[in-house]
């Protein structure tokens, strides 16, 4: 009998190894003939823990205004505001879209309509529109706003002119700022401040803002902006500071010598644009979250998806490699008071700038068709302090020979009778290829008891075919008898 089952600890917050190369197939079972015997099972990850804190309450005085089996409620429950980025075109003309998002979530981002490149598109008009229509959607259905975003180096306004006298600069500047204000009138409650300001290697992006505005250009965005709208709570938002790296240690800092200035900083936003497999780990995501809270600053995730085209592996598996990112993501922040806020950029893979700019994917949680996802049953899994739906589950069902053979075949021909056998590493198969996704841990276990020897040794392995060769690590060796039956297990990613 084998079973094959994603280990717990893969579905909690636990360490995964990064994808090396693709894998295009997968066996269990069977000796190899070859190679060395990789003993040591894999790391196993971290204890089985990791579920959140008691669930935290809402406001206490006041009832749940969301329905609790959406993503909404659920993140009321636990005191997170859960948001997506909305989409102009989108907002423009999907009844079903529109319906699907003010079901589930109690924020929005704008994903464009905020931007100056979009509000100002000629230096003499503004035009809120499209921006308006959304705040007024947030305001009717009691939703909060991220405003997004005042300052950045991408879809500024095509007439802003690089070669421009910097003192021209930071007069548009000043009056695009006062003009988003003057608009808002006080109900965008957090705006993004500033966006990407710096370069991975934690240096100050070269680009017109610091050119013009020079190298304290973030923290005077900062006192323009409180100026400006003094009711809002004012955010840095920046993708890769998410996790313990050189540019979340420059951004730390800047925001901790804004603070000591005396700059009214009051967040930081961690966008989480990453791909299943190469995700946070998280333990780092939440130690840097929790650093940036004991600065007294707010941490929201503002920007999460999750792209999928280049992990291999079937459609289900994939989707499960997904929505383990998704989980631990959001298990992460909702381990941590200072992250109070999540937000997808956008929700339904209908519509994502990930096929715009990378080519074809489905990076969110809801399908083409408006169906969820099990990346979005992972984020009500997480919300709800449940695993991750899945784990625990056992992929192989037939793995009983006392039920038949399906399933199995042979390492050396095409039965899997015993008399055919003439090499010791000849071994009964069962391919799982179909199965598993890379960088998920799985748990596997084979029961064997010997006929026709009182004891021998015997393996269970892993054959492993990618495009350059075949491995065979050993998930584990040991002395089989024909008095009992043996377990073998290991675990294997
Ligand atoms: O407005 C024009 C429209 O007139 C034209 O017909 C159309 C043709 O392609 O393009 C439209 O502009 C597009 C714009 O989105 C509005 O839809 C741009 O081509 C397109 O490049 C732009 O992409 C946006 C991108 O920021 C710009 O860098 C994405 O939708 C938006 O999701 C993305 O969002 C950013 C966040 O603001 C900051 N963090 C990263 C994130 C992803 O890049």
């Amino acid at each position: 009998m084998l079973s094959l089952v994603p280990l717990l600890g893969a579905c909690e917050p636990a360490k995964v190894a990064a994808p090396t190369g693709g894998m295009s197939d997968t066996a269990i079972g069977g000796e190899p003939d070859t190679g060395e015997p990789e003993t040591g099972n894999p790391d196993s990850g971290p204890p089985e823990t990791g579920n959140p804190d008691p669930i935290d309450t809402g406001p206490l005085d006041t009832a749940n205004p969301w329905d609790p089996d959406t993503l909404a409620g659920a993140g009321w429950l636990r005191g997170r505001a859960i948001g997506a980025a909305l989409s102009t075109t989108a907002f423009a003309k999907d009844e079903a879209y529109l319906s699907l998002f003010s079901e589930n979530f109690s924020s929005l981002t704008p994903e464009n309509a905020t931007k100056w490149g979009l509000l100002q598109s000629e230096s003499s008009t503004w035009d809120f529109s499209d921006a308006e229509g959304m705040v007024e959607l947030a305001v009717n259905q009691g939703m909060a706003v991220r405003g997004h975003t005042l300052a950045w180096h991408n879809q500024l306004p095509d007439w802003i002119d690089d070669d421009s006298m910097a003192e021209t600069f930071a007069l548009s500047v000043q009056a695009h700022v006062e003009s988003v204000a003057a608009w808002d009138d006080g109900r965008i409650e957090t705006w993004d401040v500033v966006n990407e300001a710096l370069e991975d290697d934690g240096s100050l992006r070269d680009s017109i803002w610091s050119q013009d505005l020079g190298s304290e250009w973030v923290a005077d965005m900062f006192v323009l902006a409180h100026e400006q709208l003094p009711h809002a709570a004012l955010f840095y938002n920046d993708y890769s500071i998410a996790w313990l790296n050189t540019k979340s240690d420059a951004v730390y800092a800047m925001v901790e010598q804004m603070l000591a200035d005396g700059v009214p900083i009051d967040g930081v936003g961690m966008q989480v644009h990453v791909s299943a497999g190469s995700a946070p780990e998280p333990e780092d995501l939440a130690e840097n979250i929790r650093r940036f809270g004991d600065l007294g600053l707010e941490v929201h995730i503002t920007e999460m998806d999750v792209q999928m085209r280049d992990i291999a592996g079937v459609d289900d598996a994939r989707l499960f490699a997904q929505a383990r990112t998704y989980h631990r993501v959001v298990s992460a922040c909702l381990e941590e008071p200072a992250c109070t806020s999540i937000s997808f950029w956008g929700f339904t893979d209908r519509y994502s700038w990930i096929d715009d700019h990378y080519g074809a994917d489905d990076p969110l949680l809801w399908d083409e068709d408006l169906q969820p996802k099990p990346a979005h049953h992972a984020v009500m899994a997480a919300l709800r302090g449940e695993p991750l739906p899945g784990c625990g589950e056992e992929f192989i069902t037939n793995g009983d020979f006392e039920k038949g053979t399906d399933g199995w075949t042979s390492s050396w021909g095409n039965t899997i009778e015993a008399t055919d056998r003439y090499e010791t590493w000849q071994g009964v198969v069962q391919d799982i290829t179909h199965l598993v996704a890379e960088g998920i841990p799985y748990e596997a276990s084979a029961w064997v008891r010997l006929d026709g020897a009182d004891s021998d040794d015997v393996s269970l392995t892993m054959s492993i075919v990618d495009e350059t060769e075949t491995t065979w690590p050993h998930i584990m060796d040991t002395t089989a008898y024909s008095s009992g039956w043996t377990e073998l297990s290991g675990t294997v990613t």
